[in-house]
């Protein structure tokens, strides 16, 4: 099956206002009328209203970067699903290897993230990925799929077009160490066995997987062309308009 290609950028906690708003605008400019690939965005919280109201009538959707797992209440410094929707935003990464090894996240709160921002019809990246410890001790395929499976615990088959997985080894992230084709191919396509033992063959060859980690202008053909690999998840090539479109317009 032909998936269309899903080409996402992670500001993570960089760039400020203005220059959050510039290459939102940046991006619009240059992706107006494009619908053969899908084009996200997801900036730090506090611009998503900005950019999300630079990119009105723009393909480019908007995601946040986290989410709580929590509806509402005493929970200081989180941020809901309904404030997500509520400022635009379509679409929320959970489960980043950031948060997952900086911030503890565990498979069970990256679940209860999945399952609240499914509940207010937010899209949904789930992240997985393996340490390079894991790799060297050959539990790639056993880490990245019990975080797959774990993640998607008691979601419906009918929420998975919500759903868009995203591999990013975290060896390979802000490293300049990116997975070769070969490995990213082999992960990504033990990942959609997963997905087809859980969900049978139609949505697991309907859910694209996303490759992220160091993904460039010059090594996402190459990325692109591995099996199973559907689109990037980019993270400092995106933060500058030209890095990022070299990315988006691979051919
Ligand atoms: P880099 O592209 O900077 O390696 O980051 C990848 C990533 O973590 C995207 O979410």
């Amino acid at each position: 099956m032909k998936r269309k290609p899903f080409l996402a950028g992670n500001w993570k906690m960089n760039l400020d206002r203005k220059a959050s708003v510039e290459l939102a605008r940046g991006l619009r400019d240059a992706l107006a009328g494009t619908n053969d690939r899908d084009v996200a965005v997801f900036p730090p919280f506090v611009y998503l209203d900005e950019v999300v109201q630079a990119l009105a009538g723009s393909p480019i959707k908007v995601g946040a970067q986290n989410l709580c797992d929590e509806k509402n209440g005493a929970f200081t410094g989180e941020i809901s699903a309904e404030m997500l929707v509520d400022v635009g935003a379509k679409l929320v990464l959970v489960g980043h290897s950031e948060r997952r090894h900086l911030y503890g996240e565990s498979d069970e709160l990256c679940n209860r993230k999945v399952q609240r921002a499914l509940s207010v019809g937010l899209d949904v990246v789930l992240c997985v990925g393996e340490k390079l410890d894991e790799r060297d001790g050959g539990r790639t395929d056993a880490v990245i799929g019990r975080q797959l499976e774990a993640g998607l615990a008691g979601v419906a088959a009918g929420s998975m077009g919500k759903l868009t997985v995203a591999y990013e080894p975290v060896w390979a992230i802000g490293t300049g160490r990116n997975a070769t084709p070969e490995q990213a191919g082999a992960a990504h396509t033990h990942l959609r066995g997963v997905l087809r033992r859980l969900y049978g063959d139609a949505i697991a060859q309907s859910v694209r997987i996303q490759y992220g980690g160091s993904v460039k202008p010059d090594n996402i053909s190459t990325l692109m062309n591995a099996p199973d690999v559907d689109g990037a998840l980019v993270g400092g090539a995106s933060l500058k308009v030209d890095s990022f479109l070299g990315i988006v317009r691979f051919k």
